[in-house]
């Protein structure tokens, strides 16, 4: 597994649990002593478990001597980064650079495979470039793609009951392999061509982002015509055509995939000549709902300058502390920028958040004591410890029991029946004289 970042290390280990060799390689130093002391670099529940387990096993190694591992094994996953570049394409240079390095310690047939998330076109650069390094060039190897679907926070569940697995090859041979190597989970397999297995990733992250942004719209209009976005969700999520899934209205995705993929896929089809407009519109509407927060606020305090706000949540989403555009990455200097002052609450991500923000605001791991003295408190993540707030409790903290709720997480009625006035997404909002 040549890179061990969310990816590499979640499906590097997955793949040891079922009883494979697995050698996990990055070209970070500090990442694999880390992971050799028995250190996980990420917070993902149960990782830290499973990589005990197979190390001890003897099934999962860690190494920065990629040439050695290439040359020891019979698949080879690529899962390095593609992240954005500032014209919204994905930056292909670690994958280069693997591919490159596969090339010339090749020693014998081998299966590559791409993990990482790639534009149509790039398996077959692969290809290209490994064929271009080989040493020996009497050797044959086969690429193909196999995208990752996990989701940060459930990953390992989402792959060890993955619930499908999509295989796009140059051979029988090579998908026959893959196949047989994913057979323990149990999935539903689609063997493909290459360039569907590629597109097939990108066509699925940016219709669950266009699903988002459309529940987002809906809920700003409900709104403004006076219904609930949380009962409009239900019933469409009813029909089985729609599927209640990712209609969850909120500020907005994030994190490590879909923006970048919704970028990657509309700069793709630019590229060929198609403009995407229903995709920029996605992208365009998910910037805009980041912020209808910071308008809900003003709304309820006007000016914010010199306000006291507590921001519940860093993270981009529950139970991971990935703050890869992470909303509150643009909340949080909007609010700064207005002259607020800020606490911030977070069970994990507060080391990351400290790499954005620095000493611009306050930071603690206490979710009552962020809310102490605050003039109100904004959702942006949906931690369970939020959820779970007790309200009684909350609102004698605060200097008043004002909540603007990016997440949904609480029931109009439960917030009448605590005294606060609520402000949510695509519901009405609750007043004091409600209370
Ligand atoms: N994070 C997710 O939830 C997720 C889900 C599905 C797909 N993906 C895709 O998977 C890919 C990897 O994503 P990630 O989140 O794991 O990235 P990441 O940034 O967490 O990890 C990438 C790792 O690759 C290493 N690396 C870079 N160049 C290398 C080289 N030449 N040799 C060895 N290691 C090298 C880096 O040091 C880093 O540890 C991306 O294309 C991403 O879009 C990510």
């Amino acid at each position: 597994m040549i890179g061990t970042g969310y990816v590499g290390l979640v499906s590097g280990t997955c793949f040891a649990e079922i009883g494979n060799q697995v050698v996990c390689c990055d070209i970070d130093n500090s990442k694999i002593k880390k992971l050799n002391n028995g250190v996980i670099p990420i917070y993902e529940p149960g990782l830290e478990e499973m990589v005990r387990r197979n190390k001890e096993a003897g099934r999962l190694t860690f190494t920065t001597d990629i040439p050695s591992a290439i040359q020891d094994a019979e698949i080879i996953y690529i899962a390095v980064g593609t992240p954005m570049t500032i014209t919204g394409e994905a930056d292909l240079r670690y994958v280069i650079g693997v591919a490159e390095s596969i090339g010339e310690h090749l020693n014998s047939y081998k299966v590559i495979v791409n993990k990482s998330t790639v534009p149509v076109g790039t398996g077959r650069m692969v290809q290209r470039l490994i064929r271009e390094n080989l040493r020996d060039s009497s050797i044959v190897f086969d690429v193909v793609s196999n995208p990752e679907f996990l989701r940060e926070g459930s990953a390992l569940s989402d792959c060890m009951n993955m619930e499908r697995a999509v295989i796009g090859a140059t051979s029988d041979k090579a998908a026959q392999i893959i196949a047989d190597l994913h057979e323990p989970f149990d999935t539903d397999l689609l063997i493909t061509d290459l360039e569907s297995a590629e597109m097939i990733k990108y066509a699925s992250n940016c219709f669950l982002a266009t699903k988002i942004s459309y529940i987002n719209a809906i809920a700003n209009v409900c709104e403004r015509v006076g219904a609930d976005v949380t009962s409009v969700a239900k019933g469409m999520g009813m029909d089985s055509r729609i599927g209640s899934r990712f209609l969850q209205a909120g500020i907005g995705y994030g994190g490590s995939c879909f923006p970048k993929d919704t970028h990657a896929l509309a700069y793709i089809a630019d590229s060929v000549g198609y403009n995407f407009r229903l995709l920029k519109s996605v992208i365009a509407a998910n910037d805009a709902q980041k912020l209808v927060v910071v308008n809900k606020l003003e709304q309820v305090l006007g000016d914010l300058k010199g306000r006291t706000i507590a921001i519940l949540g860093l993270a981009f989403k529950p139970n991971t502390d990935d703050m890869r555009d992470a909303p509150s990455l643009q909340i949080i200097p909007a609010l700064l920028r207005q002259g607020a002052s800020l606490k911030c609450y977070d069970p994990i991500a507060l080391s990351e958040a400290r790499v954005h923000f620095g000493d611009r605001v306050l930071y603690t791991e206490d979710v009552e004591e962020c809310l102490l003295n605050a003039d109100a408190a904004v959702i942006l993540t949906e931690w369970d410890q939020v959820k779970l707030l007790d309200l009684a409790k909350a609102k004698q903290l605060m200097s008043a029991p004002i909540i603007v709720d990016g997440r949904n997480c609480f029931s109009l009625e439960l917030m009448r029946e605590s005294g606060f006035i609520y402000h949510s997404i695509g519901r009405p909002v609750v007043t004091v004289e409600d209370n």
